[in-house]
């Protein structure tokens, strides 16, 4: 008997929402993306749900977030995935390994008390095969430590815990990701979330995952007022309003006209424009100015 890796269920609306998003052109995070966040965030609860390229990269950007570095000391499940345990130890923080209940699957509260230290700065348990571990009896022991709470629910979408909030709601933690692997029970091949109540955690993560630049490409490229070619007209409509009044008090005569960019077109392309390559050649720059006169 062979055993399939996985087997996701694609039906043809799957197909046509990607066909769809491909003839778009927009193939980086854009509405589509800031939709599934909003479902999400509505389907757990929580006020923050934050897309990333995987469960693994969601626990790096939260404990990069919460400053989580050398000496440091996150305490982790002793059966689990070792990605975010990976994650913890690439920031330089020391992972400790605490014991699961005998006959469950969930990290043990009582193994974790004894494993606190002064330099224990964060917990983090697996919601593991779709069960929740013990949320609340952890919640009440990291707030005794002072101890940050972030949950592994790579495994648990949908899952409630014994508290009966929806993983992920930001009730019993601090902020909780999410896998979107090929196997898991939502899948976009690879992906993950993250969700959080915390304002100042999402505004920390969201420049993390996009170079540290806080507004997202999409919005900077599609709401009006917000765009880089926006800026530049700005900055030239401000440079053309001086040198009128420049020209108007130094020579006494009528300013000149000025000529204005189409409608819509990007500053850019008009740059890329300019450079010509010869008829049939291929050159990269050429690629790149993709929607500007070859
Ligand atoms: C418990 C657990 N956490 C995290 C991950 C990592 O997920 P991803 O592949 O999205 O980084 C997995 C992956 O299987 C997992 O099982």
């Amino acid at each position: 008997m062979s055993l399939p890796f996985a087997r996701p269920d694609i039906g043809d609306d799957e197909v046509e929402a990607v066909v769809e998003c491909m003839k778009s052109g927009w193939l980086t995070s854009g509405s589509k993306v800031q939709e599934f966040e909003a479902k999400f965030a509505a389907f757990t609860g929580a006020k923050h749900a934050i897309a990333v390229s995987s469960a693994t990269v969601g626990a790096l950007l939260i404990l990069d977030a919460l400053g989580i570095g050398l000496g440091d000391e996150v305490i982790v499940p002793a059966m689990t995935f070792s990605g975010p345990a990976m994650m913890a130890h690439r920031l330089g923080a020391n992972v400790v390994l605490a014991d699961c209940l005998p006959g469950s699957h969930q990290l043990d509260p009582a193994d974790v008390a004894r494993k606190i230290t002064p330099r224990t700065k964060v917990v983090m348990p697996t919601h593991f095969a779709g069960e929740a571990c013990d949320l609340e009896a952890l919640q009440s022991l990291c707030a005794t430590h002072g101890v940050l709470l972030i949950d592994d629910a790579a495994h648990a979408l949908p899952t409630v815990d014994k508290s009966g909030d929806r993983v992920g709601s930001g009730a019993s933690s601090l902020a909780t990701f999410f896998s979107f692997y090929a196997t898991k029970t939502l899948t976009t091949g690879d992906g993950g979330m993250i969700t959080t109540n915390e304002d100042w955690l999402a505004e920390r993560i969201r420049p993390l995952r996009s170079h540290g630049m806080s507004r997202p490409v999409f919005d900077r490229y599609s709401r009006l007022g917000a765009s880089w070619q926006y800026d530049i007209e700005l900055h030239d409509a401000e440079a053309a309003r001086r040198s009128h009044a420049l020209w108007r008090s130094a020579l006494g005569q009528p300013a000149p006209v000025r000529t204005r960019l189409p409608q819509g077109r990007g500053v850019q392309h008009g740059v890329l424009r300019q450079r010509r390559h010869p008829a049939g050649s291929d050159h990269a720059a050429r690629r790149h100015a993709a929607g500007a006169d070859p």
